[in-house]
């Protein structure tokens, strides 16, 4: 892949902002390539897997998510955020790829690539929120802003000493943060001190609820993470895009859930037996 054969695809990138194909008239008046250039460069981008073409009654290519994959991964590169990243993913969400990578100085990285709307829309509600009142709602832009919607968050919760990944990058649908080396919750074998690790959770969704101003809204035990730091289990809250500000009309509902589901699992796994209502209280003051 040159310099040449991105700006095909960034041009198809900006076009898919008002079209649902973009025409190849387009495309070429944006790169000012020959046709004969242009058609050789397509073929190559087609065979790549990194384009498709209108089977309709125009001309026009719209990105692959490979080909979009490869834009947020080539920006990353330059930028001296990746070097490379792992063949196959260590995690598979319905919402997201997340791979390992491996930054310029050393550091392995988790690297999440969102895919909103691949599949079928779990929750459209949930879309809606994220596109407010775009008229072009694509699997594009909705996992772009499904990306940066997290991290957003994440910056925010980090700067107020909240245990989730590191932000370190994002780029269109990419966040790279730091790996964190943990089982999720569901999946550790029974913890060694389940009521630490419930206590360690509640206090981080307080001070993200209080100092960062973030409710994080689609917590449960498959969005937590338990780490071991010097033979403590620590619980690290990952998985941010659904987050809301405190202020929103909503946050003090998806606040309740978030503490019923992490209640409910360690009274169902553990037999804890807590106060959700004094919890709650204790969350939202101070
Ligand atoms: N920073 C990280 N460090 C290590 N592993 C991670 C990290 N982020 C995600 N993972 C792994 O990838 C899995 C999915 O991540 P995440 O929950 O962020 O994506 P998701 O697509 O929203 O998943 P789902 O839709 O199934 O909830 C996690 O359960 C975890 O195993
Ligand atoms: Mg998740």
């Amino acid at each position: 892949m040159n310099e040449e054969d991105f700006k095909v695809l960034v041009a198809i990138e900006h076009g898919m902002a008002r079209h649902e194909y973009v025409p190849l008239e387009y495309i070429a008046k944006v790169t000012n390539f020959t046709d004969d250039k242009l058609d050789m460069i397509l073929r190559k981008l087609h065979r790549l897997g990194l384009i498709q073409r209108n089977k309709g009654p125009y001309i026009g290519y719209v990105l692959t998510t490979f080909g979009y994959d490869s834009l947020a991964l080539r920006a990353l590169v330059k930028r001296g955020v990746l070097e490379r990243i792992s063949a196959d993913p260590i995690g598979v969400g319905k919402e997201a790829d997340i791979y390992e990578g491996v930054t310029p100085s050393g550091e392995v990285v988790a690297v999440k690539f969102h895919r909103i709307g691949r599949v079928s829309f779990r929750n459209p509600r949930r879309v809606r929120t994220y596109v407010g009142d775009r008229r072009h709602i694509s699997w594009l832009y909705m996992s772009r802003l499904s990306a940066q919607r997290e991290y957003e968050a994440l910056v925010l919760v980090h700067q107020h000493g909240v245990k989730a990944p590191r932000p370190i990058a994002h780029n269109r649908h990419v966040v790279v943060t730091e790996k964190i080396e943990g089982v999720p919750l569901f999946e550790v074998p029974p913890l060694e001190d389940p009521e630490d690790v419930m206590y360690q959770v509640i206090e981080n969704v307080k001070l993200a609820y209080t100092r960062a101003g973030v409710v994080h809204g689609d917590l449960s035990e498959f969005n937590v993470l338990v780490t071991v730091e010097n033979g403590r289990e620590v619980p690290v809250i990952i998985d941010w895009p659904q987050w809301v500000p405190s202020i929103h009309p909503s946050a003090e509902s998806l606040l309740r859930r978030d503490i019923e589901n992490i209640v409910r699992f360690f009274r169902r796994k553990y037999n804890l037996r807590v106060d959700v209502e004094e919890i709650i209280k204790q969350v939202t003051q101070g």
